[in-house]
């Protein structure tokens, strides 16, 4: 494969790793050393700078918007309208892998860069993108930067979301260099294309490189505050106690075996999963007084995951009578299931029997931003295979060849999107 797109990732692999060594090979990953770039971070500062140069490099224009979504142009050479949009996110969970929202803007990047080596006159705008935030990992909701652009979150509403430490997004990215001055929106935009890595064990366990992806999963946050009585861990009775922490980690069992019951029972496709848990104040001889914990409820089916949620917060308000404890749910951040475009999973389709490689349709259990354009563009996903279809962890990791693979199809689907490349009357 070409290196310049293996050098890119392997760069932006450094940025945010603990013990931040260059990561060329499997082999080399440790599990003890993931990336973590939330909004904010100086990790986040360096692969949104290193993106916007690689940009400029390119010969793209670049700006971005009011809440640092990025942008790299690539004018179009005939004056048509209808821009494609391709890119993903540049942010990461805390201990993250190499490869999940990275990949998508290189790729992007690539994509577009040998287009422009071949000569390619595209007659439609081609613009890559790395949106803000996609993560939700320092700023809720998950999703945040298409949400913006998409008109699902008032800018302004965003930028006055604050992250653990209380600061708001605004002053972040005024601190950062990325607080644009313009709003953006969708008007100008037809297509969207997002790269990914599958994050799951399809791909990888059917030996294909390419998944075109039909749908992706909604998910809901359910952000609770339990608070009992903080104590002495010596003096107080077992009988006299309200224990924040023993009634969270009653909701725990509760989310996971409602989840459970529910896919056995139904068959359904759900999952949910209490990832995130604080306790206060945390001092060994003290009874938790308070605790906060995140709830991330998911599935492909809308009304599934809404019958899973009810049943979560009716499980949680019976936790709080047995343990006398008083619980207060957050209101839930929503992002619904979302089908993507049957036009672009063909072109995909056709890009990657073009280029003789295997690709099989599936649907995404992780979310992404291309289902916040879905409903105004038509939006499209590619997928590369994560190697046992781990992510969210520094063991995540896509082969080279697979990598290659992505970048050969999104350039011969940007071709057909951008270029007016006859249809396929095949
Ligand atoms: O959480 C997700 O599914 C995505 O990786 N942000
Ligand atoms: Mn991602
Ligand atoms: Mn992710």
């Amino acid at each position: 494969m070409q290196n310049r797109l293996k050098e890119d990732l392997i760069r932006a692999g450094c940025l945010g790793r603990s013990a931040s060594r260059r990561v060329e090979t499997y082999a080399q990953l440790d599990a003890r050393h993931g990336v973590t770039r939330p909004e904010g971070s100086a990790a986040n500062k360096e692969i949104r700078d290193y993106a916007v140069a690689r940009m400029r490099e390119a010969g793209l224009r670049v700006s971005w918007d009011r809440v640092g979504n990025i942008f790299g142009l690539r004018p179009s050479t005939g004056g048509d309208t209808g821009t494609v949009m391709v890119g993903s996110h540049l942010d990461s969970v805390a201990g993250g892998g190499m490869f999940d929202g990275a990949l998508g803007v290189f790729t992007a990047l690539e994509a577009v860069s040998r287009l422009h080596d071949a000569g390619f006159e595209n007659r439609r705008p081609i613009e890559v993108v790395a949106f803000t935030g996609e993560e939700g990992s320092a700023f809720r909701p998950t999703l945040l930067g298409s949400s913006v652009l998409s008109g699902a979150l008032e800018a302004e509403t965003a930028l006055r979301k604050q992250d653990d430490a209380g600061r708001t997004l605004r002053e972040v990215l005024t601190e950062v260099g990325y607080l644009g001055e313009k709003d953006r929106d969708l008007r100008g935009v037809d297509y969207y294309i997002e790269p990914h890595i599958e994050q799951g064990p399809v791909l990888a366990g059917e030996g294909i490189s390419i998944g075109v992806v039909e749908a992706i999963a909604g998910v809901t946050w359910l952000t609770l505050s339990v608070t009992g009585e903080e104590n002495h861990a010596g003096t107080t009775p077992m009988a006299a106690r309200r224990d924040a922490l023993v009634a969270a980690a009653d909701i725990v069992s509760l989310v996971n075996r409602e989840a459970r019951q529910m896919v056995a029972q139904t068959g359904l496709p759900v999952v949910a999963t209490v990832g995130k848990m604080e306790v206060f104040p945390g001092g060994i001889n003290v009874v938790p007084g308070q605790v906060t914990l995140g709830i991330d409820i998911r599935s492909t089916d809308a009304s599934a995951m809404s019958r899973l949620q009810q049943t979560v917060v009716a499980g949680i308000e019976a936790v709080a009578v047995q343990h006398g404890v008083s619980i207060d749910i957050d209101a839930p951040s929503v992002h619904a299931p979302q089908s993507l475009s049957a036009e672009v999973a063909a072109v995909i389709e056709r890009a990657a029997g073009a280029a003789g490689i295997k690709s099989r349709r599936l649907s995404s259990g992780a979310v992404h931003d291309a289902q916040n354009l879905a409903r105004q563009v038509k939006a499209g996903m590619l997928f590369v295979p994560s190697v046992a279809g781990i992510s969210h962890a520094p063991l995540e990791w896509t082969h080279w060849e697979d990598v290659e693979h992505g970048a050969k199809v999104l350039t011969e689907t940007l071709k057909i999107l951008s270029g007016g490349v006859p249809e396929d009357k095949s």
